[in-house]
């Protein structure tokens, strides 16, 4: 019996990993430069948290999640997103009494049962903020700024922001009447999937991705058209900041999100370089949610970004910058002694930060060159009784095949210069 993962999850092997780190990296610059503060919760909660959170006719809850009954016949689920989880613990901690305004960040691992393909995982990861305590339009830039920022510092330069503004209490509901009424006259034509949504969810119908059904809605009213004056005046203010921090963007009226917890501002990043799961990141405002899960009346906005996604943009047009995996020393022992020696003096050299290999496994001086040549070690000495005896051996350069005599008593010195 051999063991494979499982489908839609990807093991991050070494050689690939370096750029996940490199991107993590940047993510923490980038989140500390605006001020965010990481916060790390369980991959897994109650069912209900993301139930309540995303809606329960949401794809993701309805056929996406992970659910499983523990041994105490609890039901929980696997986080498909990390919005839910953050709002739990900031309730659950009363962050917001310690502060009015409270700026979290997360990395980490998501799941959703979704068909596999090209940027579509069952185990995906995603980094993302979210800004709790203030109403202010700046902080929805802000969000669009931080995720642009993130792929800016990696190189990435194709991509577009779309915004869109999905109202309120006020003015959501009577909007979804026009729209349901707009729809009557197409309905019977529409795919199945748009059918079903038409009384249930029918901001849904718009971000079909079916040609048909977009060509029979090409007509119908939009949100961003029928906003209160508050919704209105909140939409354009956020445009405002845009323009004043010469960010690009586009207004897509038809943007609606999976999720159901999105008032006023919605947005999401797209890229031509990726296919047709072309969405890098996605965000908005949710000034109900807090409330809905408990908590006091507290406006919310946040975004989140696939970091796979990210990293096949990367791959066709960023900016890799691959770290420096090369040993700066490869010890080459001839005997038993030696290799005891090595072992003592490598942990003395990487307790000085030098980066240093030895061998494990007895091979010939010859099978130990040619690994060290293999690891791109920069130098190697060879050691043997009469290196130990006379304390000192030959340290070559293995880029310019030249070398030096070194007292093997300071070897840290020789290779620091
Ligand atoms: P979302 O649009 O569901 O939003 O996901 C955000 C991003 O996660 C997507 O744009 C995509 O890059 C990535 N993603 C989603 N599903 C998958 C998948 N199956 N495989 C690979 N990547 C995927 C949220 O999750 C919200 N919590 C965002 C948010 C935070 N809104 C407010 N605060």
């Amino acid at each position: 019996m051999k063991f494979k993962s499982i489908r839609g999850t990807k093991d991050v092997l070494p050689g690939e990993v370096e750029d996940w780190q490199y991107v993590e990296e940047t993510v923490r610059r980038v989140m500390r430069v605006f001020n965010y503060r990481e916060i790390r919760t369980p991959v897994f909660e109650q069912t209900g948290l993301f139930a309540r959170s995303i809606g329960e006719l949401t794809d993701i809850v309805s056929k996406e999640m992970y659910t499983f009954k523990d041994r105490s016949d609890e039901s929980l689920t696997l986080r498909p997103e990390g919005t839910a989880s953050a709002l739990r613990a900031y309730i659950q901690h009363s962050i917001g009494e310690q502060s009015p305004l409270t700026k979290l960040y997360y990395i980490g691992p998501m799941f959703r049962q979704e068909r596999p393909q090209a940027g579509r995982l069952r185990q995906f990861h995603q980094f993302g903020a979210e800004a709790l305590g203030s109403p202010s339009p700046q902080l929805d830039a802000e969000m669009m700024l931080v995720a642009l920022q993130v792929y800016r510092e990696l190189g990435i330069r194709e991509f577009t922001l779309k915004i869109n503004s999905v109202g309120c209490e006020r003015c959501r509901p009577p909007y979804k009447l026009k729209l349901i009424e707009a729809l009557q006259s197409v309905r019977a034509r529409l795919s199945p999937e748009s059918q079903a949504r038409v009384d249930q969810n029918p901001l849904r119908v718009l971000d079909s991705k079916d040609e048909n059904d977009q060509s029979l809605t090409r007509d119908v009213p939009l949100m961003k058209d029928h906003l209160c004056p508050e919704c209105s005046q909140h939409f354009s203010e956020v445009q405002t900041l845009l323009q004043k921090t010469s960010t690009s963007f586009v207004i897509d009226g038809r943007l609606v999100r999976g999720l159901d917890y999105y008032t006023k501002t919605a947005f999401e990043i797209t890229s031509t370089a990726l296919g047709s799961q072309d969405a890098l990141a996605g965000g908005g405002r949710y000034d109900l949610l807090v409330e809905e899960l408990g908590g006091k009346q507290t406006p919310g906005v946040g975004f989140a970004a696939g970091m796979e996604r990210l990293l096949m943009v990367l791959a066709k047009t960023g900016s890799q910058k691959p770290q420096d995996l090369r040993p700066a020393l490869f010890i080459v022992t001839i005997d038993e002694d030696a290799r005891r020696w090595a072992f003592a003096e490598a942990q003395n050299l990487r307790f000085k930060g030098i980066r240093v290999e030895v061998d494990y496994l007895a091979r010939s001086v010859k099978a130990q060159m040619r690994e060290a040549n293999r690891q791109q070690a920069r130098f190697t000495i060879v050691v043997g009784e009469t290196e130990l005896q006379s304390r000192s051996a030959r340290l070559k350069n293995m880029e310019t095949g030249s070398d030096s005599a070194v007292n093997l008593d300071d070897l840290e010195t020789s290779l620091r210069s």
